[in-house]
């Protein structure tokens, strides 16, 4: 008898991807398989998670695993696997470890799970989606990268703090790459409805962007030996839910744009529908002369990385 339940593997049993696995499996998304190259780590907090199951009452399958077959058939990939940074550096001084890394995990995936829709969450983001999509040869629709929410997210909190409102209300969004040059969008941001810039002056809503821009800095900081995981899992899973549940939840993530903002074969955070399909639409939204200009130089800076990977010779 075929599974009836939806499986999800984990790539990455560190902090971001043992996270993930708790979300997903608190929320009931179906059995989660935790793959690391340390087994006992892997295997370790599969067990642990899934002993917490009946005080908190969910019913999912967790295991641990360093071998790809027990991956087989995945609905969701969820790749977290890789280097952190430490404080100083930039998401971008990653780029050459987890390249190869990430290729390593996408070889093992594929022959297990042809048909899984994989989302990228290991950093620097956009050129991480590039070299998955790249190993992996998938359609766009199934190799989707997690930046926005998380930045998103991280926007959404911070109005909600300014305003002493519930977060439940804010809507924001960012666009663009997963680095300094991200873009968040207040012209775009609502309170109940309400445009944010209407109830918050220009210097407050420009303090709450810089902040957001270096929201991942701010937390690598604070730990100061990796960096933030609970809501970049968070973030993750929320997409790997839509996908699982059908649910067309309009999320901002990097798509592999094919001509979209005049932008042609690289990852690049932009407003998508994800649905049973993966990536099923992505939206071309109208910007002013400022997000213009501010999503090329953060084409830009996700083209650069791309071209430096093409030298890396992997
Ligand atoms: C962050 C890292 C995970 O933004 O990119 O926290």
């Amino acid at each position: 008898m075929k599974h009836a339940r939806k499986k999800i593997t984990v790539v990455g049993a560190g902090f971001v991807g043992s996270t993930c696995a708790h979300w997903a499996a608190a929320r009931e998304l179906g059995d989660v398989v935790l793959v690391d190259i340390n087994d006992g780590a892997a295997k370790g907090k599969a067990l642990d998670l899934f002993e917490s199951s009946p005080v908190e009452h969910f019913d999912a399958r967790i295991t641990g695993t360093a071998d790809y077959k027990d991956t087989a058939g995945s609905d969701v990939v969820i790749i977290t696997a890789g280097i952190p940074r430490k404080p100083g550096m930039s998401r971008d001084d990653l780029l050459t470890t987890n390249a190869k890394i990430m290729k390593d995990v996408c070889k093992g995936l594929r022959p297990h799970s042809p048909n899984a829709v994989v989302i990228v969450v290991s950093n620097p983001l956009d050129a991480m989606a590039y070299v998955a999509m790249k190993e992996l040869d998938f359609p766009r629709e199934r190799v989707i990268g997690m930046a926005g929410v998380l930045d998103g997210a991280r926007f959404r909190s911070f109005i909600a703090e300014e305003l002493k409102c519930s977060v439940k209300d804010v809507h924001a969004f960012v666009l663009g790459g997963h680095g300094d040059t991200m873009v968040p969008m207040p012209r775009h941001c609502s309170v109940g409805g309400i445009p944010l810039l209407e109830i918050l002056p220009k210097d407050r809503v420009d303090a709450l962007v810089k902040r957001t821009r270096e929201g991942g800095a701010e937390i690598v900081g604070l730990l100061k030996t990796g960096s933030a995981y609970y809501a970049p899992s968070a973030s993750a899973v929320q997409m790997a839910e839509s996908i699982l549940r059908d649910q067309g939840r309009i999320l901002p993530c990097a798509a592999f744009l094919q001509g979209e903002y005049g932008i042609k074969n690289l990852f690049v955070g932009v407003m998508c529908k994800l649905g049973g399909g993966g990536l099923e639409k992505v939206y071309e939204i109208k910007l002013n002369d400022e997000e213009r200009a501010s999503l090329a130089n953060s084409t830009k800076a996700v083209q650069e990385l791309v071209d430096a990977l093409g030298k890396l010779n992997l």
